[in-house]
């Protein structure tokens, strides 16, 4: 690595699924590791294979199938975590180990761990992880609040048993930049041997400084950014991968660090993360929201016809978007759509063009004009024939008006079998949401419902996003129609298959950032 690189760590599959309503599947999760992989990310971080069976299959298919990218998994500071995350990262071409501790005295008091017992722990799991692989991050969790002079000692325990990258994470999004970079500064300074090895940044944003406390620890001697897509993660999400980038990017001047990363892939997976996580992209989100590149005052506009510079400190084909908004009808054809596609950051298998092609060609029946957030929002579209998800919507009929009560005739796949069911409600979406809970009865609970319109005018799309909620777990579902009350069913059926997903994954008595001692050593 030359002096100026700095690595990009992508946590979107762990840290970012872990945020609440965020589960993806197991194809999902494949899909987004290809994406990440293809626009240069250095190292992803896959899952956390003990969380679950679904977290441990994902790392190891995503390590048979990675090609540039380090494939990390997570593991907590005791052996059977960390045999597991090895056993998972097995098949990766460039497999590391992430293995962390609570280091603050917040997180040491619930093991109920003294100072030398803790250091004693990261020294034996530490070394077992790099018995097992040439690759080992460690973590000291909660660093940014932890005494400097006990991390200054455990970051040198850690590294005399072998770990090759030191982060320092800032879990509950505590610290500032200046803060952060001083840190940074200091444990290089005092640390002995830390120039053998990286030091890592990981920031959370609840105080709306992930990405100013990242590139501060940068310019103070950090050489990796732990960071995930649109920013997702717990609470208030994690550094966004965009934003890093694009500042290095941008402000190289004053910031002379490159990445590995082509921005131009930013736009796509940002649309497909929103997606897949359920978690929308708010419109003014710096890089990648609606609105980031768009202009509505009068001067503004007249500034950007004359030269875009004047309002413009990037250009939108830099993260990926189409300068044109060609709108698409129901004469285009099957390679219009194709290159339309491609525009969009979106390349699709012949099979999966085939499918889209068709579900395209019956919304171009339903609106005179298909736009680019119709054609993003029908790509992501779940058709209710994915084989990974336990139910699928097969058929609606809903009736509704001023006389009640409104009717819901719903046929539902659960498994690979046709269930059918009439019910009633206060209103169609209601009927609806009652009918699947008569086939596939829960007790999740609805604890939002949201329906935006991709489009204007009255045959727009509307996107639906349901929020499930159970024995403490979330789930988020959404989906696209032309029919409102479709898109509800469809984004209801989605958020419990997500549920069904979220039920396996629970480590035994504990949540996923607690360390477990019972069983180290
Ligand atoms: O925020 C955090 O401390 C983490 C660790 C597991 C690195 O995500
Ligand atoms: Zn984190």
């Amino acid at each position: 690595m030359t002096q100026d690189s700095v690595v990009i760590f992508d946590t979107t599959l762990r840290d970012g699924e872990q945020s609440p309503g965020a589960t993806m599947t197991h194809a999902e999760k494949l899909e987004i590791a290809e994406m990440l992989d293809d626009m240069g990310v250095d190292i992803i971080e896959a899952g956390f294979p003990i969380a679950s069976e679904g977290d441990f299959n994902a790392v190891s298919e995503i390590s048979k199938r990675s090609k540039n990218s380090v494939i990390c998994g997570l593991a907590r500071a005791n052996l059977k975590d960390i045999d597991r995350c090895a056993e998972a990262i097995r098949n990766a071409s460039q497999p590391r180990i992430h293995t962390f501790i609570g280091t603050s005295p917040l997180h040491r008091a619930i093991p109920n761990l003294t100072k030398d017992e803790m250091a004693e722990r990261i020294h034996t799991t530490v070394t077992h992880a790099r018995n097992l692989c040439d690759n080992v991050q460690w973590s000291p969790m909660d660093a940014t609040r932890t005494e400097y002079d006990y991390l200054c000692k455990t970051i040198e325990i850690a590294i005399n048993a072998g770990a090759t990258t030191i982060n320092i994470p800032d879990t509950v999004g505590y610290t500032a930049p200046k803060e952060s970079a001083d840190l940074i500064a200091k444990l290089i300074l005092d640390i002995p041997r830390s120039n053998e090895v990286i030091f890592a940044t990981h920031c959370h944003n609840d105080l709306g400084m992930a990405t100013a406390n990242s590139l501060a620890a940068v310019s103070a001697g950090a050489r990796q950014i732990e960071c995930t897509i649109n920013g997702l993660g717990e609470r208030a999400g994690n550094t966004a991968l965009e934003e890093v980038v694009m500042a290095l990017k941008v402000r190289n001047d004053i910031m002379p660090y490159r990445t590995n990363i082509d921005s131009t892939k930013i736009m796509a997976i940002s649309r497909r993360v929103a997606t897949v996580s359920g978690f929308a992209v708010q419109f003014n989100k710096a890089i990648v929201g609606k609105n980031a590149f768009a202009h509505e005052s009068g001067i503004h506009q007249d500034g950007m016809l004359k030269n875009s510079e004047t309002f413009e400190i990037m250009r939108p084909e830099d993260v990926g978007l189409s300068e044109t908004n060609l709108v698409m009808g129901k004469h285009s054809g099957r390679a219009a759509l194709r290159s339309k596609l491609k525009d969009l950051g979106i390349e699709l298998a012949d099979n999966q063009l085939n499918d889209v092609f068709i579900r395209f060609k019956s919304l171009a029946d339903l609106k005179k004009e298909v736009f680019d957030d119709d054609l993003i929002a029908l790509v992501g579209e779940d058709t209710g024939d994915n084989k990974s998800y336990k139910l699928g919507l097969k058929s609606l009929h809903v009736v509704c008006g001023t006389e009640g009560p409104q009717k819901a005739v719903l046929e539902l796949k659960i498994d690979d079998e046709i269930h059918f069911v009439t019910a009633t409600g206060d209103g169609p979406v209601d009927a609806t949401f009652n009918a699947v809970k008569e086939l596939f009865p829960h007790t999740a609970k609805l604890q939002l419902y949201q329906v935006h319109a991709v489009t204007e005018g009255t045959d727009a799309q509307a996107t639906v996003t349901v929020r499930m909620e159970e024995d403490g777990k979330i789930a988020t579902g959404q989906s696209a129609d032309t029919d409102t009350v479709v898109a509800s069913a469809k984004a209801y059926i989605n958020a419990l298959n997500k549920m069904v997903i979220k039920r396996e994954k629970s480590l035994p008595g504990e949540d996923t950032k607690s360390v477990s001692y019972k069983d180290a050593g």
